[in-house]
């Protein structure tokens, strides 16, 4: 699917070589057929052309955005499209500043018409989301690398948009298999498209430890030596791990780092026999089992090795979260896990930071202003959802992350060649088709911060691995996270979806082509 999408491509670019010619018509995309659906959406019949002559008009505050903008218009369009701060018509309008406080931190308003289209905001979080539902109101192949034909209409009206939570997140697993900054950097784009805002990288595991700490150099020389099936693994030094930090900034994006404790904790106890209640350092591990490792809660080099992890990625980290993991615990016994969660949450607020725990930190205590990431499935146990419950109720504030809705690692069909089936097979209607308000019984809605689709990588090794499983379930995750409850409705939903594959075969991005959602002709 990708090589032919590639190979398009270059045909295309071919034919169009020193010329844009235009298609007679082109009818403009709907202002309402974008993913996430907007909170509130006014067509009024006109529209905008981007014409040759059009420029982006940007201010100091705003000439960033209209670069990156200006980034993405250019190559397709062939047009010069200069970022400036020369008024007029014509243009495409990137404004800060709006009194409208109903816009919040990341809202916009966009308003197209007759002689251009202005986006507003109040924070440049706002304008760069705004930016990306224009890239869907233009023809798909304004995605496209080569100079395409126009005309480049965007539909006339007003779009008001604001997202229902704040926490709209994807994981990335680079534990298992690791993955490179380009291949990352990939990754946020695609987050970005759907206006995601966390990008939580699974930093350690059993498998391998993927962060340079300077203060326990083996963890990486050694720990991160391999990876699943025994491949070479990797790891990201600190200037490559800024570099992830500063690039998904870029893109509005908040980087969650997380060291998995006191269980997947293999890579760090091979690197470092001291680490073992029994002073031997066990062999790297290449399988795919869990639950058989545990740092040695009752030895103090434990604590030291924990502060100095902590004190250095956190010193790597603009963002305010900290993820500590605590999932999977099997080899520690509860008492342990109650005595070790007690001593590191501490330590993650000695550093300026707030906790993050997997769910099965409620069955601790969780420290005040942490955050638990609910992973469970519709089935589970009547008692560990009212464990998880009870948190919420207490303060404890709620990223939720089903299994068997949004993990994407799940395969969506016993057909899928690659992903697991323990939560159970999840097509994309069953990924979109759930309310985070009332998902968990007896939590209050209030707790809820948003979701969270983790993309665990025991069978996922390219970049394509990754886009067939991401495509399309998290667009649907992304409209879960932004759009108003009163917009959510499978049956319209898939419409839009549809209307999205256009943009991943621009984008070079292969998608699983699910029997659920009519796409269009290939
Ligand atoms: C998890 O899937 N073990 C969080």
């Amino acid at each position: 699917m990708r090589r032919r999408t590639l190979l398009l491509v270059a045909a295309a670019g071919i034919s169009a070589v020193g010329a844009a010619p235009e298609a007679p018509t082109r009818t403009p995309t709907p202002l309402g057929r974008v993913v996430p659906a907007p909170a509130s959406v006014a067509p009024d019949g006109t529209a905008f052309r981007i014409t040759p002559t059009t420029r982006i008009q940007v201010d100091r505050n705003t000439e960033r955005i209209g670069l990156y903008l200006a980034g993405i218009l250019r190559p397709s369009t062939g047009y010069r499209l200069p970022v400036t701060s020369r008024g007029g018509s014509d243009a495409i309008r990137l404004r800060l500043g709006s009194r409208d406080k109903a816009l919040g931190g990341e809202g916009y308003r966009l308003d197209s018409g007759k002689h251009g289209v202005t986006i507003t905001a109040r924070t440049s979080a706002g304008l760069f989301h705004g930016v990306q539902t224009l890239r869907q109101l233009l023809p798909a192949a304004v995605e496209k690398r080569t100079v395409q034909p126009g005309p480049w209409p965007v539909a006339g009206g007003t779009i008001k948009d604001t997202p229902r939570y704040g926490w709209r997140g994807a994981m990335l697993d680079v534990s298992r298999h690791f993955f490179t900054v380009d291949q990352v950097k990939r990754f946020i784009d695609e987050l970005a498209l759907y206006k995601l805002n966390k990008l939580h990288l699974h930093l350690s595991d059993d498998q391998g430890w993927r962060i340079a700490i300077d203060s326990w150099p083996r963890l990486t020389e050694y720990g991160g030596s391999t990876q699943v099936g025994g491949g070479p693994g990797g790891f990201y030094t600190k200037a490559d791990y800024k570099e992830i930090v500063r690039y998904a900034a870029s893109r509005h994006l908040e980087v969650v780092p997380e060291i998995d404790m006191p269980g997947h904790t293999n890579a760090a106890l091979a690197s470092y026999a001291d680490l073992n209640c029994d002073g031997v350092a066990p062999p790297l591990y290449t399988g795919t089992e869990v639950g058989f490792s545990s740092l040695c809660v009752d030895k103090e080099v434990t604590y030291d090795f924990v502060d100095d992890v902590i004190r250095e990625l956190a010193a790597l980290t603009p963002g305010r979260y900290l993820h500590i993991g605590g999932d999977e615990a099997h080899s520690t016994s509860h008492e342990d896990y109650v005595k070790f969660m007690d001593r590191v949450q501490p330590v993650v607020a000695r550093y300026g930071k707030t906790v993050i725990g997997w769910h099965q930190l409620t069955g601790a205590t969780p420290a005040k202003g942490a955050l638990a990431q609910y992973w469970g499935l519709d089935e589970t146990g009547a008692e560990e959802k009212a464990q998880v419950a009870r948190a919420a109720q207490n303060g404890t504030g709620l990223i939720l992350s089903p299994a068997d809705r949004i993990y994407l690692d799940m395969k969506y069909t016993k057909d899928t060649p690659l992903g697991l089936d323990w939560a159970g097979l999840v097509e994309v209607d069953r990924s979109y088709d759930w309310d985070p308000a009332d998902y968990l019984p007896g939590a209050p809605s209030s707790a809820v911060q948003g979701v969270e689709a983790p993309l665990w990588t025991e069978t996922i090794v390219t970049t394509s691995d990754i886009d067939h499983m991401v495509f399309p379930r998290l667009p649907g995750v992304a409209e879960l996270g932004w759009s108003p409850a009163a917009t959510h409705d499978w049956d319209t939903y898939k419409v839009r979806l549809a209307a999205q594959a256009p943009r991943w075969d621009a984008l070079g991005i292969g998608y699983y082509r699910s029997p659920k959602v009519p796409w269009p002709a290939e």
